[in-house]
């Protein structure tokens, strides 16, 4: 029961959120976005037996099998790039209106403030915020050869299943420095099959070996955990997850498992990445490549520009160590940070204070 109160007080904390009125959204001052309709033929979200208003008709809506819900991660560093990317989910979406946006922000930032940031920059968003317990996971990071892996919320798409309502089966989860050029229902609707519990682009040319230790590969009652699959690479930045299946199957514990081993014995390099792949891959449902056009950010060691993958382009993605607002406001972007800056909302970019 305390889970059903805790629901609908965030059901309502939506709808004080969405009357809230421009005030001093601190020092992060980003435009308002238009509002974006849906086209004539998209489904209601609404049902038409509960009210038009209020905390029940939030929850009606929340729990449509109509709706597209899309979790990212909310924090002060990324920001602008949460916004640019829930600002190009919008724009390319046919029907806006039904998109439900999941946001995961550390239970020690101030979430009044990011609330009122997101409300004043889209008034007509529907969203909800949750805290997440950093703490919990910090405890099981090890360090990576990037500091901005380790940060806890990077962590965050592994515990969606939990922080999310029970209601919502399905959740698109979009990392912050990425934005969507084509209509984000596709991607949502990308068919899981009878068992998949996620879906994103494979890359099965990648050298699989290279994402982990010797330790690992020496030791055979963990090497065998590929044994019988054939892993591919996926970037956990896009992800479709099937959230009834995680939460049948108690994914969450299986990854905080390997975690766990590896603050034990260093098995991998990376940060919040190979534990997925130690779970799923060679069993997740394949996505189209032009849904994950990843790596624009650069290498993780010098910082060099990266060209596009051949093929068609759903979305741009700057992983890697290079983001596209600070190469912008350093003056120094590389050239597809063009395609990124369209989406920025932040209004006075150089007075930026950190
Ligand atoms: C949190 O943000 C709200 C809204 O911007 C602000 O009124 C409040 O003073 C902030 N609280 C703290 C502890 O900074
Ligand atoms: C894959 O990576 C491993 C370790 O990094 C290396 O020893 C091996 O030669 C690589 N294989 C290929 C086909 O490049």
């Amino acid at each position: 029961m305390r889970g059903a109160v805790a629901f609908s007080e965030s059901i309502i904390s939506i709808l004080f959120t969405l009357s809230i009125t421009a005030a001093n959204a601190g020092k992060h001052h980003f435009r308002e976005a238009p509002k974006f309709y849906n086209s004539p033929k998209c489904p209601s979200i609404h049902y038409t037996t509960t009210p038009a208003t209020g905390a029940a008709a939030a929850e009606a809506r929340i729990c449509s099998d109509n709706a597209v819900h899309v979790a990212m991660t909310l924090d002060a560093s990324y920001l602008r790039g949460s916004m640019a990317a829930i600002l190009s989910v919008l724009q390319h979406s046919s029907c806006p209106e039904n998109i439900i946006f999941h946001f995961v922000a550390s239970a020690a930032a101030n979430t009044s403030h990011l609330k009122l940031t997101i409300a004043n920059a889209f008034p007509y968003l529907q969203f909800n915020i949750y805290p997440f317990d950093d703490s919990a996971v910090a405890g099981l990071i090890s360090t990576s050869i990037r500091a901005a892996l380790d940060c806890p919320l990077n962590y965050a798409r592994n515990y969606l299943a939990e922080l999310l309502p029970k209601c919502v089966q399905k959740a698109v989860y979009l990392d912050s420095d990425l934005v969507l050029v084509d209509d984000i229902s596709k991607l949502a609707a990308t068919p899981l099959g009878n068992e998949a519990v996620l879906a994103a682009p494979e890359y099965c040319n990648a050298n699989f070996t290279s994402y982990f230790t010797l330790t690992f590969w020496s030791n055979p009652s963990l090497s065998l955990t590929f044994a019988n699959r054939k892993p591919c690479y996926f970037n956990t930045g896009v992800m479709v997850i099937d959230l009834e299946r995680w939460r049948a199957g108690d994914y969450t514990t299986k990854i905080v498992e390997w975690m766990e081993l590896q603050k034990r014995m260093r098995i991998y390099e990376l940060g919040s990445l190979p534990p997925f792949l130690l779970v799923f891959a060679g069993n997740i449902a394949p996505v189209d490549h032009q849904w994950n056009q990843h790596g624009l950010g650069g290498d993780n060691f010098r910082g060099l520009c990266r060209d596009l993958h051949p093929g068609p382009v759903s979305l741009l993605h700057w992983s890697g160590k290079g983001k596209p607002w600070a190469r912008l406001d350093a003056n120094r972007p590389c050239p597809l940070d063009a395609l990124w800056a369209p989406y920025d909302l932040l209004q006075t970019p150089y007075l930026l204070d950190s």
